[in-house]
């Protein structure tokens, strides 16, 4: 077993943006299915999970998040994102140190401690709440390729490993907060869509 997380090497950043499903999207509430084949096709949804991610930006895209109820899920927590102004005046965003890591089939094997961050989702944009989740997390899980892999994790990692992973089993993050809680934000956040679509 490979006790690491596993970085996809020499990344290139391309690929196609996959439409991000909002909550709250039926998908999204849905417990996935593990993985069971490794082929062309799941590499490259990755690919373009990937890609959607970091141009989102987030820094973790679960594939519940594109309508596929499969369990896997792409991260990056570490890299750098600087607006810069192009020759035509225009601004864009240059992102560098990309290390891009999918998980695939995970199972969290241990679970200790307890911390807080204030979490965001892709799926519940605008929304930012503080959680409470394990600190220190043990997860195996399968690589691109298939192969067995376990990582053991802290700080960031463990709490986004931890989202990303209550997405396959149809959970958002603010329902891991207080009924009443819950019920203030889900409201906040249709009235908040609502408007955005007018
Ligand atoms: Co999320």
């Amino acid at each position: 077993m490979t006790e690491s997380i596993n970085f996809i090497e020499n990344y290139q950043l391309e690929g196609e943006l996959l439409p991000i499903l909002t909550y709250p999207n039926p998908i999204l509430k849905q417990v996935a299915s593990d993985v069971t084949e490794f082929n062309q096709e799941l590499e490259k949804t990755v690919m373009n999970m990937i890609y959607t991610m970091y141009k989102a930006p987030g820094i973790g895209l679960a594939a519940p998040q594109v309508g596929i109820s499969k369990r896997f899920f792409v991260m990056d927590i570490g890299y750098d994102r600087e607006e810069i102004t192009l020759a035509d005046g225009s601004t864009d965003f240059e992102l560098t140190n990309l290390k891009p890591m999918v998980i695939v089939n995970p199972k969290f094997i241990n679970k200790d401690g307890e911390t807080t961050y204030e979490e965001g989702c892709l799926s519940v944009p605008g929304i930012y709440e503080t959680v409470v989740r394990a600190e220190t997390v043990r997860v195996e899980y399968q690589n691109l390729s298939g192969e067995n892999c376990a990582v053991d994790a802290e700080g960031l990692l463990s709490i986004c490993l931890q989202h990303e992973n209550d997405h396959l089993d149809g959970v958002v993050f603010i329902e891991r907060l207080s009924q009443l809680k819950q019920t203030f934000l889900k409201k906040k956040f249709l009235k908040q869509q609502k408007k955005n679509k007018l």
